[in-house]
């Protein structure tokens, strides 16, 4: 094929998928990437991170990545690097954890932790107890403290649940820790939770918690892949390197070769935004949600919890049927089997305007429903 006819040929392909630049996008955890991200990643898109002795730039713009999160944080000693996402980074986090307990199995993880937290059980040969959620779909403090015995070996939180976006009490589980793995899921939260004004923490001064998750490819608006896995310190990495012979470094990452041009791109993004930039689009983030509850209500629509970060769960009568309509009407929205919610994720590319839209439309939809 000549070059034309295979860019021809990727236009055309791409053109029949919708676009976040519609606006229609209503469940996903991503959005378009900046253009400087995208410069970014094409300069360095031939480069391994891996190779850090070909590489020395990736190998410092990866360090930068990580002092700023360190920033973020609010410790100076922060270790830990860029995944190809959250899924990855949970994997790492309880490798870790299996490490630094050795002779203990069993995790305690709520019901509603992302399904990378089975997948990491699962390879790595760990028994997950799950814990069930109170009211406002929170994981249950005391039904984790009911759990813990002496063969547990990791707790594990979620600050911005997959379906609802809700945090769990990451300060109270911190008083149950000391001598067992604290890990928190901040895959989607970890990019909003420090830009709000809020009482929400997540950072290192949570004195028990280990290791966090938290994504540049979902709020932190990096492309994909860019997921980060952060330590209290390097000593935790310590615990996962190896020494290949053919190698002249040490490697502590689950993957061996790994994508310069995502470590480019997500240094870009968060040094084009900055921690002011994060903060204002969260602020328009969190004012979109708030506008969006406000106009359900009005429709005497259920939502599920009040939201802390900038997802609604909603639960309108005739559920199925309503979901149906909007479907129809071109408006990408998805269901959660577990809370029965439409779950709608108010990330950048879900504008007031976008918000009027669906809301005129799901006022109808209901109408018609009755
Ligand atoms: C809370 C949470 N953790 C982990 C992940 C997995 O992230 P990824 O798809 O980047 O592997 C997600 C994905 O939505 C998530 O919501």
């Amino acid at each position: 094929m000549y070059k034309r006819e295979i860019i021809d040929k990727l236009r055309r392909m791409r053109s029949e998928d919708q676009s976040y630049t519609d606006g229609r996008i209503l469940s996903s955890v991503s959005t378009k990437p900046l253009n400087v991200a995208i410069k970014a990643y094409e300069i360095f898109s031939d480069t391994n991170a891996l190779d850090t002795h070909v590489f020395r730039s990736v190998e410092r713009l990866e360090r930068d990545i990580i002092e700023w999160f360190g920033k973020l944080l609010k410790n100076r000693k922060t270790a830990g690097y860029i995944t190809t996402g959250g899924t990855e980074a949970n994997i790492v986090a309880l490798f870790v954890a299996k490490k630094t307990y050795p002779k203990k199995r069993e995790i305690l993880v709520p019901e509603s932790a992302h399904y990378s937290i089975q997948r990491a059980a699962d390879l790595l040969g760990l028994r997950i107890k799950y814990v069930p959620l109170d009211r406002d779909f929170r994981v249950d403090v005391s039904e984790i403290e009911n759990r813990i015995n002496k063969d547990t070996l990791a707790i594990v939180a979620t600050a911005g649940t997959s379906a609802l976006g809700v945090v769990d009490p990451i300060e109270e589980i911190n008083e149950l820790c000391g001598n067992i793995f604290f890990h928190v899921d901040a895959a989607f939260g970890g990019f909003v939770i420090p830009f709000l004004d809020s009482k929400l923490r997540i950072d290192f001064s949570i004195e028990n918690m280990d290791s966090i998750t938290i994504d540049p490819h979902k709020m932190g608006l990096a492309p994909i892949p860019s997921g980060a896995i952060l330590f209290r310190d390097k000593s935790y990495l310590d615990k996962l390197k190896t020494s290949p012979t053919y190698l002249p470094s040490q490697p502590f990452t689950l993957s061996g070769s790994r994508s310069g041009g995502a470590i480019a791109a997500t240094w870009a993004t968060i040094n084009y935004l900055g921690m002011d930039g994060y903060r204002r689009i969260v602020k328009r983030c969190m004012e979109n949600t708030r506008f969006l509850c406000r106009e359900l209500r009005k429709m005497d629509v259920n939502i599920l919890v009040e939201p802390e970060l900038n997802v609604v769960g909603i639960r309108p009568r005739n559920l199925e049927r309503v979901w149906t309509l909007l479907r129809g009407r071109g408006w990408n929205i998805l269901m959660d089997t577990h809370s029965k919610s439409l779950r709608v994720v108010v990330m950048p590319h879900v504008t007031e305007k976008v918000i009027g839209e669906f809301v005129r439309d799901l006022r109808e939809i209901i109408q018609l429903c009755l």
